[in-house]
Formats: structure tokens, sequence, C-alpha cells
């Protein structure tokens, strides 16, 4: 049996992990793997794949980014854009498609399951917004790397006797925000699911450098919060998903805080940063395991489903169930965090 495997939405650190896996398994069970190239766009016209062997994916499991390339290409936001994915599958004699991505990847996998397609689903996001299974992979190494560049402000904002705001990737979830603000020992974490008041967060730094005499503090801020309630900084773009472009808020916070504070502040934005480069032994970890999942799913025929991490074990849950909503970040463990602010 042929199958395709396909990365799509933003690159994520172990996904070559994932690959390897699928195609070592996948040999394993008989199936012979295809590599799409750029995600769905590389099942539109024309397709654009290769033959991944054992051989094609030695050597790329301490990779960062994707051997296959990604896009955030929708096929059905494109006229007659499903219909085509469909045709190709048919005509490349591909009789299942592993698709490893974030809500929007997957979105597209469910869809083309209603419509008969075979698929298996894999969890990929460093934001860990995926409902269904405990952790994304990518995850980890988005927060080792968020950690590593707190550490690094801590010691140049006391050098200074700085506010140092730490922007940090989050598009609809605080969890790296939260994760790495925790690790890093963060005086304030700020994120989407919490809008933010402006004066809480100047009164937290306010009393921490008053009661103990520190003049510096960090403040973690995910791209994705908002002012108040109001809308999140944005460049007006919007992807093939809807999605806007977020980014900003780091730089306006740190100036609210300044002229509010009478503190020096500034802002550092890690970006993509936070995603590049290679995966933590985690990540690769949960990437393997992923990826020899999908390639049971496959043999056992599973289709319409996702691996998903539950405790310790990796289990398949319906595509439908991640895809629905988002995770967010719960307040039983944000409360954990807000022990330590101000
Ligand atoms: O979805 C993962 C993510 O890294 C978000 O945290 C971020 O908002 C977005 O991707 C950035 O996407 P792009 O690289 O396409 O600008």
């Amino acid at each position: 049996m042929k199958i395709a495997v396909l990365t799509g939405g933003g690159d994520c650190p172990g996904l070559n992990a994932v690959i390897r896996a699928v195609v070592r398994r996948g040999e394993q069970h008989g199936l012979e793997v295809m590599g799409v190239r750029e995600g769905w766009r590389g099942l539109m016209d024309p397709p654009l794949h290769d033959r991944l062997t054992r051989e094609a994916t030695s050597g790329i499991l301490h990779l960062g980014g994707t051997i296959l390339g990604t896009s955030r290409t929708n096929p059905f936001k494109k006229p007659g854009g499903a219909e085509m994915v469909v045709k190709n599958l048919k005509s490349l004699n591909v009789a299942a498609v592993v698709a490893i991505g974030g809500e929007d990847t997957l979105g597209v996998a469910t869809k083309l399951h209603q419509q008969g397609i075979n698929v298996v689903g894999v969890p990929k996001t460093i934001d860990n917004d995926l409902s269904g299974t405990d952790l994304t992979f990518g995850f980890d190494t988005a927060v080792q790397i968020a950690t590593e560049a707190i550490d690094r402000l801590h010691t140049t904002a006391e050098s200074h006797n700085r506010v140092i705001v730490c922007e940090v990737m989050g598009r609809h979830a605080g969890w790296i925000a939260t994760w790495a603000g925790m690790a890093g020992g963060a005086d304030v974490i700020l994120i989407p699911e919490r809008p933010i008041d402006l004066e809480t967060v100047c009164a937290h730094i306010q009393r921490r450098h008053r009661s103990r005499g520190v003049k510096f503090s960090i403040v973690v801020v995910a791209e994705g919060a908002k002012l108040g309630g109001g809308e999140a900084k944005i460049d007006e773009k919007l992807d093939e998903f809807g999605h806007i472009r977020l980014g900003g808020i780091g730089q306006h916070l740190s100036e609210l805080i300044e002229k509010k504070t009478g503190f020096e502040t500034r802002a550092t934005v890690l970006g993509h940063i936070q995603r590049g480069g290679t995966p933590t032994a985690f990540d690769r970890v949960l990437g393997t395991r992923f990826g020899v999942h999908a390639a049971d799913m496959v043999a056992r025929g599973e289709w319409g489903k996702m691996a998903a991490l539950r405790g310790n074990a990796i289990i398949s849950i319906p595509l439908a169930e991640a895809t629905a909503k988002l995770k967010t970040v719960d307040d039983a463990f944000f409360s954990v965090a807000e022990v330590f602010f101000g």
C-alpha cells in the first residue's frame, strides 16, 4: 500500500523525527511512503512529491524544520482545490495520508476524511493549543529556548536596572509564556486567555521594586495577549486560514510600563527563534512515538483519527476531537504561576 506524508502550517522542531518514524515503521508494515512537499500545496496542481525511504530519511532526527517543506495552503480556500487534492491522490495511487500539523492542517484532514479520504493525523504546534493531546511536539523545544532567553534577559535587566518585556509566541493560548515564564522566574506573565490590566502589571512591578529593593523586573507576554480586553496588536495581513499576523504587544506594553512607572523599560521579541533549530530530546522522543503510532494506525486502518499523548501513553482519538476547540491555559495551572508575580 502506498501512503503520503505531509507537514503543514508553521514548522516545528521534531517534524523530522515524525517523518523518519513514519517511514521506518511504515516499511516494517510493508508500506511505500511518499513525501508530499509544502503541505497541502503539494497535493494540488502540479503535485510535489518524492519517495521516502529509510536511506532518504537517515540523519534527520536531530534537524529542525521539515525536510518536506511546509505551507499554510488551504485547499478548501482555492476554487476546486479540495477536488484537485482528491484527484491527485487517486492518480498517484495513494491509499492514505498522514497529515502532521496543527488545527488548520488537521482541520483540512478532517474535511477530506468526511469526503472519504483515508487520513491519519499527528498533532504538531509549538503553541501546544491542540485539544485531545496532553502535549504537542515542538512545545518543549520552544519553552527551552524561551527559558534560556529569559535567563539571559535577567542578567542584563539587573545590570541596567531595567524592566524587560519578553514577547513570546502564542496566538490564542499562553502555554509557552506560562511555562517559560514559570521556568525563568518571570515577575509578570501575560497571556491571550486573560485581558491585560496595565494597572495591575505596573502595581506588581512597583511593589517588587519597593518592597524587595530590586530595580529590575521581567515581564513575559504572549504575542496574542490583549490590553484591557481590546484588540491584539496586529499586522493586517491574513493567511489562508484567516489568521492575522500578530506582533507588537511587547513593544507597546514596554512603552506603557515605562510611562506609568518611570522605570526604564525595553522589549525583546523572540519570534521565530522559538521555532528554529534542533529539537530537544523530549520532542525527538515524542515525535518518534507519534510517528510510529501513526504508521501503526495506517496498518490497522484507523482512519479519521489522530495520535495523541494521554498521561504517558500514545493513543488514537477522533480528529474531530482535536480540532473542535483550542486547548487554552486553565485557571488552576495559571494560578501557580501567579504566586510568583510581583
Ligand atoms: O502556530 C504556531 C505559530 O508559531 C504561532 O505561535 C505564531 O503566531 C505563528 O505560528 C506565526 O506564523 P508564521 O511563521 O506563519 O508567521
